[in-house]
Parts: structure tokens; sequence; C-alpha cells
């Protein structure tokens, strides 16, 4: 009775979020809407609070090609146990790095950067195979982005396609009438109540997926990754010559200023410090050339003393 009571309390202070994935939920995630279901759910046999949910993570629509991504798809063994009732946290918590929910086609669900904190949908999408997904170094096949070829697109309002490690179910981008849905329309963490239950929504604009963990915090204990990304690197820094603000291999950028323009990415040619991967602009003339090569050659320098760090 008294839990009952503080149940009730807390939902009318709009705290919590009684109910996880429905049987219903389950049964969409296991089938898939467009027959590629790949999960495998059950209720923990230790402690019934928690699902297991787990799969192989290889997908069975096609897989690659992945353009300049040299790795491979290999199979994992993706385990997780999940809250059977997952809470909406008053504090929502950052996304590690490595898989952040699972997708029904058993493929890992990962935030939306790099290894460098840029934009994984914006500077990654030239990898991306025809359902959008994209092997990282340890062979796990992921999305950052939305996986087309798993659910009707069609569809309204869209169907369920993944589940998040904090609980809670990810749907596509359409709402119940028929809108497509962007992250304004979304909380910070890319969510939204519908019917008293907490989801996430997979949109095309950043974050793609999830911004943050609307529920129990998913650690490092839970995915064996930190988190080292809370906002977007901006990729014109690295080209203009100064330091991205956070990422375990700051400065590095595959890409030059032209690579960044066909991705759509813009970046000012008019800084003085415009010197690294311009095939030439930004040097002409009198004494800030050689400015500007001088903070050029530094850049190179801690790139180098970096990457030296990390062997
Ligand atoms: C996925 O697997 C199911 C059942 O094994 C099969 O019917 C379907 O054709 C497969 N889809 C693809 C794209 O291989
Ligand atoms: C996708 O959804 C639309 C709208 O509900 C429907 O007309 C169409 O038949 C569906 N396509 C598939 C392949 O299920
Ligand atoms: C030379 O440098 C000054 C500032 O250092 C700048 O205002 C001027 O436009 C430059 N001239 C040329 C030809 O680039």
């Amino acid at each position: 009775m008294a839990k009952l009571l503080l149940a009730a309390t807390l939902l009318c202070l709009g705290l919590v979020s009684v109910r996880g994935l429905t049987n219903e939920e389950r049964a969409a995630l296991l089938t898939g809407a467009v027959g590629l279901g790949n999960l495998d759910i059950v209720l923990d046999p230790q402690n019934s609070d928690y699902f297991i949910v787990s799969s192989h993570g290889m997908p069975n629509h096609t897989l690659g090609p992945w353009g300049r991504n040299p790795n491979d798809a290999t199979h994992q063994n993706h385990i997780y146990r999940i809250p059977k009732n997952p809470t909406v946290q008053a504090e929502p918590s950052c996304t590690p790095m490595g898989p952040i929910g699972l997708a029904l086609s058993g493929a890992a669900i990962y935030n939306p950067y790099t290894g460098e904190c840029y934009d994984a949908g914006m500077l990654e999408a030239e990898g991306f195979d025809d359902c959008k997904g994209h092997p990282s170094p340890d062979g796990t096949y992921h999305y950052h982005i939305t996986p087309t070829c798993i659910f009707n697109i069609s569809e309204v309002p869209s169907p369920i396609i993944g589940v998040a490690l904090d609980g809670f179910p990810i749907y596509g981008p359409t709402d119940e009438t028929g809108r497509t849905l962007t992250s304004a329309d979304l909380d910070e963490c890319h969510g939204r109540q519908v019917n008293g239950q907490y989801r996430y929504h997979v949109t095309s604009d950043f974050p793609y997926f999830l911004g943050c963990f609307k529920g129990a915090p998913v650690d490092a204990q839970i995915t064996g990754e930190p988190c080292e990304c809370t906002e977007r690197a901006d990729p014109c820094q690295a080209v203009n010559g100064n330091e991205p603000p956070q990422g375990d291999a700051p400065g590095q950028l595959p890409f030059d200023r032209d690579q960044l323009a066909a991705l759509g990415i813009i970046c000012p040619t008019d800084s003085p410090n415009d010197v690294i991967n311009d095939h030439g602009h930004g040097q002409h003339g009198n004494g800030s050339g050689s400015k500007s090569t001088v903070s050029g050659a530094m850049l190179v320098l801690l790139t180098a003393i970096s990457i030296n760090m990390k062997l």
C-alpha cells in the first residue's frame, strides 16, 4: 500500500515512468517491422526487475561497403541487463563511447560522436552502408544515424526500432499525427513522454539517437567505455589550426577543408591560422603567412606528440 502511494505520488510529480518495454514493444523488437528482428529479450532469471537483451551484432540486412573505413563487422556478444521499469532521473547522464542501445536488427546503437568528438553523422557519413551502419575497430557493427532499412519509414506513427541501455524504448521519427520529429521537438536526451511512458526518437538531425540518458546512468561499469564527449567539436577549428575542445585525439582530423566542404561543412577561410591542409589558401602576401606557418608547424608537432602518447 505504502509502495503504491509512493509510486502514485512520484507519478503525479512527473518524476518517474514506471513502465518500461511493454509486451507489444518486446514482440515488435523481436520480429521487426520489416522482418529484420534479431534481438533476444528475456526476463532476467536472477532478478525479475530486469530484462536481458542480447544479440550477436550481425544484422541480416546487407552489410558494407564502408568506403575508407578499413574495419570489418564481426560477431559480437552483446548482452545487457536493462531495467524492466526504468525511472526518469532528475539529472540526465552522458552517453559513453561504444554501445548505448541495441537496434532490433541486432546492431549496436552508438552516440553521435567520433573518437575525436566530431559529429559522426557528418564526418563518418562517407563510410556508412545502405542501412547507415559501419563497423568500429573492434568489429562492432553500429548505427550513429537513422538505420533506414530496419523499419518502414512511411509507417505512421513510426514503430519501435530499438532499446536504449537505460531501458527506455527508441522509436522512429514519425509521431502519431504523421509529423516527422526533429531534435527541437524532443528534450535534451532526445525523448518525450507518450501516454505516460518515456521514449527516445531517432531523427535526421544531431544527436540522431540519444543526447543523454534520461534513465539511470549507464556508465563504464556497464559498457566498459567512458563518456568522452558531451558536445560536438568544431572540425573547422582543426583545419584552422586550433585544437578542438575535447576527445582522446585532439587535433586529428582525417579531412582537409575541401573534403569537409564536400560533406557540407564550409569552414571560413579568412582565419590568420589558416594553414593546415588548405592547399595554399590563406597564405598569400606578406608577413602574416610565416606567422601562420609557424602555428601550423606547432599543431603538426603537437599532433605528432599526442599520437606518440597514444601508442
Ligand atoms: C533475414 O532473415 C530472415 C529469417 O532468417 C529472412 O527471411 C530474411 O530474408 C533475411 N533478410 C535479409 C535481408 O537477408
Ligand atoms: C510501409 O507503410 C506504408 C504506410 O503504412 C504501407 O502502405 C506500406 O505497405 C508499408 N510497406 C511495407 C514494406 O511494409
Ligand atoms: C599584410 O598583412 C596585413 C596585416 O598583417 C594585412 O592587413 C594586409 O592586408 C596584408 N596584405 C596582403 C597583401 O595580404
